[in-house]
């Protein structure tokens, strides 16, 4: 056992999407603390390049570890995973630093029959070929066709997870990566917002093709390793501290579309960058 075993959980990402992280994590840990930190001033990281992202992930990291004891750092933002996870390892090696993409690469590689997986994100994601890289570590024989889908977040942020208008631009973007033979068997949901979609995504897709989001497979990742770390808690209860960027009030306002409860303005607090 370690001093840090009642320490919390980090978990960054770049705005409200890694709350279905967050989500998913307080399912697996009801007795873990967590901070949630979102960099809302500066979302999205999606479109932004891939040193804008390192400098900003590597700079608020740096003050979630400097000013709140955690004990790991969970990176639920694919674009942040995608372009800086290995810095921030390599910068924070005290603590398990985790990313979202080689769980989810690891559960489509074992799940898909045809080696054939598809990969929706957004553009940052898609063009630094993150997951093709992490499916190729697992297996080279694995054909990964990647479709960057911006406008689904925007979907998600407005609230809008159903309906005539989100149906058709589901279909209009996952219509080109599943129309032929020989079409993936296996699609990613390589993006924090994407798990509020995925029921009228397997609406669109049927039963046919096998979804896999990050969300549940990074908490079973954090699971393995807070138990190969000693680092589970001792504690009876949870809590959850969120820090923003931005006004606390959109944060808020939103933050009910992901989780489904409305959050205490107490709980959530501005952080300046
Ligand atoms: N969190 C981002 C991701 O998972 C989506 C939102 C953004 O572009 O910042 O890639």
């Amino acid at each position: 056992m370690s001093h840090l075993n009642d320490a919390p959980i980090g978990v960054f990402d770049s705005g409200i999407g890694g709350l279905t992280v967050l989500k998913a994590l307080w399912e697996k840990f009801p007795t873990e603390s967590f901070v949630y930190l979102a960099d809302t001033a500066r979302i999205p990281y999606g479109t932004k390049s891939p040193e804008a992202v390192t400098q900003y992930a590597q700079q608020i990291c740096g003050q979630l570890i400097r000013h709140h004891r955690i004990k790991a750092l969970i990176v639920a933002c694919n674009t942040a995973s995608a372009h800086a996870l290995p810095t921030l390892q390599q910068e924070f090696s005290t603590i398990p630093v985790l990313g979202v993409i080689m769980p989810s690469a690891m559960a489509a590689v074992s799940a898909t029959q045809n080696q054939h997986i598809a990969v929706i994100a957004t553009e940052g994601t898609v063009r630094s070929r993150a997951y093709e890289h992490a499916i190729a570590a697992l297996n080279k024989n694995v054909r990964v066709t990647t479709q960057a889908c911006s406008l689904l977040v925007s979907l998600v942020e407005e609230g809008w997870l159903e309906g005539e208008i989100t149906d058709r631009i589901i279909e209009r973007y996952l219509h080109s990566l599943f129309k032929e033979n020989n079409t993936p068997d296996t699609l990613i949901l390589g993006c924090t917002h994407f798990p509020l979609l995925k029921p009228r995504i397997e609406y669109y897709l049927g039963k046919s093709v096998f979804v896999i989001d990050s969300a549940s497979n990074v908490a079973n990742e954090t699971l393995h390793v807070l138990q190969q770390r000693e680092l589970l808690s001792t504690q009876t209860r949870k809590s959850t501290q969120f820090l923003v960027t931005d006004s606390p009030e959109r944060f808020i306002a939103t933050a009910n579309i992901f989780l489904g409860e409305t959050l205490a303005e107490n709980t959530v607090q501005h952080i300046s960058v």
